[in-house]
């Protein structure tokens, strides 16, 4: 099969409980970082990787994803009007081109494995990857860069992983190592979500997959696991043995951005990894410490 990532979905249909109540009319990927909803820099280190279709996954209330990815025309227009051609930059540049963005509902909040199953008319039967815009990477090149390169030398089912402190296992999907080479790890299974006591390892799934098509087969059984939800970390479990699944030690910094204090976290790092805003945020954040 080839090898080449075309294609990436974006679960988005999630409702940011931990952030009410700015998520009540507000989905959480439009949450900014900086300046930035959170969501566009999943698309742009999509689009870094490659990526040239771009499947969202969305739910009731989350329009203003989809006003976020078009043109808007008034906006430019008194953009161009007032001479202000580097905020009109701003809002025009990265916008996909007309196609290049497609939109599918889950109409049931089922997990995150039944949200993939979602896309799967649009997906096809090419390997595609996944992104959780709650986990931002600051990494260059990209994190779904680096696994793209990664995977054209080990194909199956490649996740991004990162050691998390062993109390913290219960809020991931956790690896069992079977062995290392360089930044791959071969797993010999994988479970979501174990308490600390039943985790097979501390090294836990962070939200960018590269998976192969069949794991849609798998996902087609609609079989529920931990938070009576289909898991995707239980799909690629049970295809373990016909498609090998490797966690890929990813070069960069993830923020948890699904919590409040990963969330503030992210804005601060991103702010000073900024040239024009570095300076002054270190003065301010002098003043508070
Ligand atoms: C999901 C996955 C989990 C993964 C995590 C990464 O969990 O189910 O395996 O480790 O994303 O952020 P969620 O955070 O949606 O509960």
């Amino acid at each position: 099969m080839n090898q080449t990532v075309r294609k990436a979905v974006f679960p988005v249909a999630g409702l940011g409980t931990r952030f009410l109540p700015a998520t009540k009319a507000l989905p959480k990927e439009m949450l900014p970082i900086v300046d930035r909803p959170l969501i566009q820099y999943a698309v742009d280190e999509a689009r870094e990787a490659g990526i040239e279709e771009f499947i969202f996954v969305t739910g009731r209330a989350k329009t203003a994803i989809e006003d976020h990815f078009d043109r808007s025309y008034e906006l430019e227009r008194s953009l161009e009007d007032s001479g202000n051609f580097q905020s009109l930059d701003g809002v025009r540049e990265w916008v996909p081109e007309p196609g290049q963005i497609s939109y599918t509902r889950q109409q049931q909040p089922l997990g995150l494995g039944h949200a993939v199953w979602c896309a799967r008319y649009s997906i096809g039967d090419e390997p595609f990857a996944v992104l959780l815009a709650d986990d931002l990477i600051l990494a260059r090149p990209t994190c779904l860069k680096q696994m793209v390169e990664a995977y054209r030398e080990v194909g199956g089912n490649l996740v991004a992983v990162e050691d998390v402190p062993k109390e913290e296992t219960g809020k991931y999907g956790i690896l069992d190592v079977l062995d290392e080479k360089g930044k791959l790890v071969r797993a010999g299974g994988l479970i979501e979500k174990p308490e600390p006591a039943k985790a097979p390892s501390t090294l836990s799934i962070v939200g960018r997959y590269i998976l192969h098509p069949s794991i849609l087969t798998e996902l087609n059984k609609q079989e529920r696991g931990t938070d009576d939800e289909i898991q995707l970390t239980d799909a690629m479990a049970r295809s373990i043995s016909a498609t090998p699944l490797h966690g890929f030690r990813f070069e960069g910094t993830r923020y948890d951005c699904g919590n409040r204090l990963g969330y503030i976290e992210a804005n601060l790092a991103y702010a000073l990894d900024r040239e024009d805003m570095k300076e002054d945020v270190v003065k301010i954040i002098k003043k508070y410490s």
